[in-house]
């Protein structure tokens, strides 16, 4: 159905599907939690590496009447009746995924990160077959091989480190690990790595022992999206990531490959692993795809970089041992060791002084450092003075729980001068 044979016109059906009130009235108790979270969310810091602020459009396509339309299937050849609009939905998100990231097929039905992966291996691999990934004590995903997820129960993971001076990814250990256990896949991504990844490198290894590289992007694609991070794309078989995180859309999943297994990869996603496509979420998914390719998603990115190096400089000055002695991309990872603090410890005071971030396992040893992004607090317009301030805020919380309520009170007038949703 062309869109030009429907009313686009305001009408009665674009009576407020999102409103606030109608729900604080109908089921107050909810109302209030979606309430506070936004306080909450608009009250703090949110350094979560994971996590950003989308935009009022892509929280619109999310809260839409897309969100009751079933749809199983691809464009053109559906299993439900009616999906005449929410196939124009799925091809405008495909094809500026697609535009994008320079790929030649896109897959955007992945309901999450780990769909996503899920469907790479789905449509690369055979139980039992082994595959080289990142270890999870130096960074790698659940979805890498870890004993409590299905890679660890289906497949035969083998791990690699970094560089225990330097933190580094070492190359020449990943090449030879690939030459003695000659994997199927080599998987190239992480939760925490927070320098660019060689994916010439990663291809040139997966080539010398024929294996297909599979780039698990999550983390830096929207870095990608904005030039200010290397492209897996023309390197991998198959690039898996999230549309949240710095990409700033809707959470869910997208894969990217080449056409020669455009065909396996879509199979892999419906009908071998998942059902239904959500059409909310790749509405939403379409939108920040737009968003990413205008001019001011170029600067945002680039942004998000500046103020990481900024933070990372900030937190070292202040004492805690940046991996990596820095950071090329949106994460940060820091143990607070040298303060007399550990990781959970301090990451509980940070919560208590409104500055929210995760604990991550550090690439040597049995502790845990803090990990944390710059995404959503660049999203908000902060910029190197910020950054310098909240390395000194977190300093302070974390040096002497005494001092919690004075920074509480200092990161609620930073936060209060740029709210996410400004009204
Ligand atoms: C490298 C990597 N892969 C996969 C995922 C999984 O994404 P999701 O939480 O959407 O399943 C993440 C999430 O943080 C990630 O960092």
């Amino acid at each position: 159905m062309p869109l030009s044979t429907v009313s686009t016109a305001p009408t009665a059906h674009e009576a407020s599907y999102t409103d606030l009130d109608a729900l604080r009235r109908q089921d107050p108790e909810l109302a209030d939690v979606l309430i506070a979270e936004a306080a909450r969310q608009a009250e703090g810091l949110q350094l979560v590496a994971a996590e950003n602020f989308t935009s009022p459009a892509v929280l619109t396509a999310l809260g839409s009447p897309l969100a009751n339309k079933y749809a199983e299937g691809y464009p053109g050849a559906r299993h439900h009746g009616g999906c005449e609009l929410v196939d124009i939905a799925e091809r405008i998100a495909v094809d500026r995924a697609k535009a994008l990231f320079g790929a030649e097929h896109a897959n955007v039905q992945a309901h999450s990160g780990s769909s996503a992966v899920l469907a790479a291996y789905a449509a690369l691999l055979r139980p039992g077959d082994t595959v080289l990934a990142m270890g999870l004590p130096y960074g790698g995903h659940l979805t890498h091989g870890s004993p409590a997820n299905f890679s660890g129960r289906w497949f035969d993971f083998v791990g690699y480190g970094v560089d225990a001076e330097s933190g580094l990814i070492d190359y020449d250990q990943v090449h030879t690990l690939a030459r003695s256990h000659r994997p199927k896949a080599i998987v190239c991504g992480s939760i925490s790595y927070p320098r660019h990844i060689d994916y010439a490198a990663f291809r040139e290894i997966a080539d010398d022992v024929g294996a297909y590289l599979i780039a698990d992007a999550a983390h830096p694609m929207g870095l990608v999206a904005g030039g200010a991070a290397p492209n897996p794309v023309p390197h991998a078989d198959v690039v898996c990531a999230t549309t949240h995180k710095v990409l700033r859309g809707p959470r869910g999943g997208l894969l990217l490959c080449g056409a020669d297994l455009a065909e396996r990869i879509d199979r892999a996603v419906f009908p071998f692993t998942q059902g239904g496509a959500q059409m909310h979420t790749i509405a939403a998914k379409a939108v920040a795809f737009g968003e990413a390719a205008a001019p001011a998603f170029t600067a945002y990115a680039h942004q998000v970089v500046a103020n990481a190096r900024t933070l990372a400089q900030g937190l070292a000055a202040a004492g805690f041992a940046v991996t990596t002695e820095g950071t090329d991309t949106h994460l940060v990872l820091a143990d607070p060791a040298p303060l007399g603090v550990e990781a959970h410890t301090a990451r509980g005071r940070l919560a208590a002084a409104g500055i929210v971030l995760d604990t991550c396992a550090l690439p040597h040893g049995e502790a845990r450092g803090l990990r944390l992004g710059s995404a959503a607090v660049t999203t908000q317009g902060m910029t190197a003075p910020e950054m310098a301030r909240i390395a000194g805020l977190m300093a302070d919380a974390v040096r002497d729980a005494a001092e919690i309520p004075n920074v509480r009170e200092e990161v609620r007038e930073l936060a209060g001068r740029f709210p996410p949703y400004p009204g």
